[in-house]
């Protein structure tokens, strides 16, 4: 009878005689320069949430007044604590040899209400400690400005994204940030995934600040058929301004470069017919033409003007004159790969992520899997959708310089712990995918680096700490961090040395 670890082992065995280098994949493929990191998000790891002078932000409000949204009902209070920890965060990335750590600010910790409430000095003095750590490591910071979370004064003030004032709460909080980090922060991003999340909290509801509308939902209050594109609207604008401000007034002095990041699912026809052809045509533009048109072109796409309209808001001449600001860098977070069914000539379900376009997205087929399933609904193992996102975007945006900021496996939260650590899956996928990057580099995509979703365990939103996305594996009543299989599998990787089957040495402690 074979163990669990026992056939971990052997497989390794098995990878290590085949391959010479991490199990099949050589550093050596990508250029260099190439920024190989992790990434995390400030509600998802810091905790502190009251500490040392930060404000209430929407996900502390959200937690505790509707924890039974969260499917443990639980929340980001402690997290991974990583503001308490941080030192030995950075520790354990040394240790796994990145060269970038990806982390957002938490703007609730440098403008605890707003801009009128002035910045705390507690707030700017934790990033410049964690800047300062990275900086001493050879780590290189890779900030993102808001991920999710925003100090909850302006959600009651502004519905968050809803009213036209947030622009200039965004520019001035970002302002602060060059400000104070630039100096050492030479790789920013304005937002992440926006056309995501404002999906999930003005159209379906389901993230702060829970606004929707028949047939996506009964909320008290919103319009899931018009508020979802204010809400873009004002976030492009906020993204146009803040880069503006950057590309004026900070770009020369500090020699930096600012971009945005989306969420991409690379969407395939359910079936060669031409409506699916076009459904999955559909999909692509309200997933990333949405934002990213208007970033490169100044104009939302025909698809979503002629389906929206007058939902969809216009551009004002003065608008398009800030939207000349051009970006650095595109900000990737890429999972999956999902059918698109067209839902125009055949009935579907409408009430999904992506019901707008009128497409109704499936993992399967006649029965059979796109990819092997992770622990995340809609989140297929499909390595070979990164080469063609790449392709995509590099194709329709002119070669700009992108960078994966996000690309990971989720397993379910299990008391078992060789299950936990043993992550094999979790280092086949990344493996696939990272193959998939190296090839769309030998074709000549204008990829620049790659960061793994996430160094460590953390919040994962609506499915608090259910499931699991870390190469840290985090205990959550000790907050030990101890490495799983595939730390051991990614600093192979980073370090050129052959395949380990024991990772105890990535302690941070040893
Ligand atoms: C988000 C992360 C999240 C991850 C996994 C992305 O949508 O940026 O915050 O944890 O996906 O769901």
């Amino acid at each position: 009878m074979v163990t669990a670890t026992g056939m971990a082992i052997l497989l390794l065995a098995a990878l290590a005689i085949l391959a010479p280098s991490a199990w099949g994949l050589d550093r050596a493929e990508f250029p260099p320069g190439f920024l190989f990191g992790a990434a995390t998000s400030a509600y998802q790891v810091e905790g502190a949430y009251l500490e040392d002078g930060k404000g209430r932000n929407n996900w502390d409000v959200f937690t505790h007044t509707h924890s039974g949204n969260i499917l443990d009902g639980r929340n980001g209070d402690v997290a991974a604590d990583h503001y308490h920890r941080y030192m030995e965060d950075v520790d354990i990335m040394h240790k796994l040899g990145v060269s970038s750590y990806r982390f957002s600010i938490s703007w609730a910790r440098i403008l605890p209400s707003g801009r009128l409430g002035g910045v705390n000095p507690a707030g700017i003095a934790f990033y410049n400690r964690l800047i300062a750590a990275l900086l001493q490591n050879g780590i290189e910071p890779f900030v993102t400005l808001h991920h999710f979370d925003l100090p909850q004064e302006l959600e009651t003030r502004y519905g968050s994204w809803l009213g036209a004032g947030i622009r200039e709460e965004f520019d001035y909080y970002a302002d602060v940030c060059f400000q104070a980090f630039g100096d050492r922060v030479k790789l920013w991003t304005t937002f992440n995934e926006p056309n995501l999340f404002i999906k999930h909290a003005y159209m379906l509801g389901r993230y702060p600040p829970n606004h929707c509308s028949p047939p996506f939902g009964n909320c008290n209050s919103g319009n899931s058929q018009r508020e979802p594109y204010v809400a873009a609207h004002n976030i492009i604008m906020s993204h146009a301004a803040a880069v503006h401000n950057y590309n004026k007034n900070y770009k020369v002095k500090q020699g930096g470069s600012i971009g945005i990041i989306i969420a991409m699912k690379f969407y395939e026809p359910l079936r060669n017919t031409t409506e699916d052809i076009l459904a999955a045509q559909r999909a692509m533009s309200f997933e990333i033409h949405w934002f990213l048109d208007p970033i490169f072109f100044g104009e939302y796409p025909k698809e979503m003007r002629e389906m929206l309209s007058p939902n969809l808001p216009e551009f004002t001449p003065v608008e398009k004159r800030l939207l000349q600001n051009k970006v650095d860098l595109i900000g990737i977070n890429h999972y999956t790969t999902i059918y698109a069914k067209d839902c125009i000539y055949s009935p579907c379900n409408l009430k999904t992520y992506e019901g707008n376009a009128l497409v109704f997205a499936t993992g399967e087929r006649d029965g059979v899997q796109i990819g092997k399933s992770t622990a995340l609904a809609g989140f297929y193992d499909v390595p070979e959708g990164m080469e063609k996102i790449l392709e995509y975007v590099n194709k329709r945006y002119g070669n700009t310089p992108i960078y994966i900021t996000e690309n990971g496996y989720s397993q379910h939260s299990s008391n078992n712990m060789e299950d936990t650590m043993n992550d094999i899956d979790r280092v086949n996928y990344l493996r696939g995918y990272l193959s998939s990057i190296s090839s769309a580099l030998r074709r000549g995509a204008n990829v620049r680096g790659y960061f793994v979703w996430s160094l460590m365990d953390n919040f994962e939103w609506l499915f608090g700490f259910t499931v699991k996305f870390g190469l840290y594996h985090v205990d959550l009543a000790t907050q030990k961090r101890t490495p799983r299989m595939s730390a051991g599998w990614y600093r192979d990787f980073l370090t050129g040395s052959r395949p380990v089957d024991k990772v105890q040495d990535l302690r941070a402690d040893s």
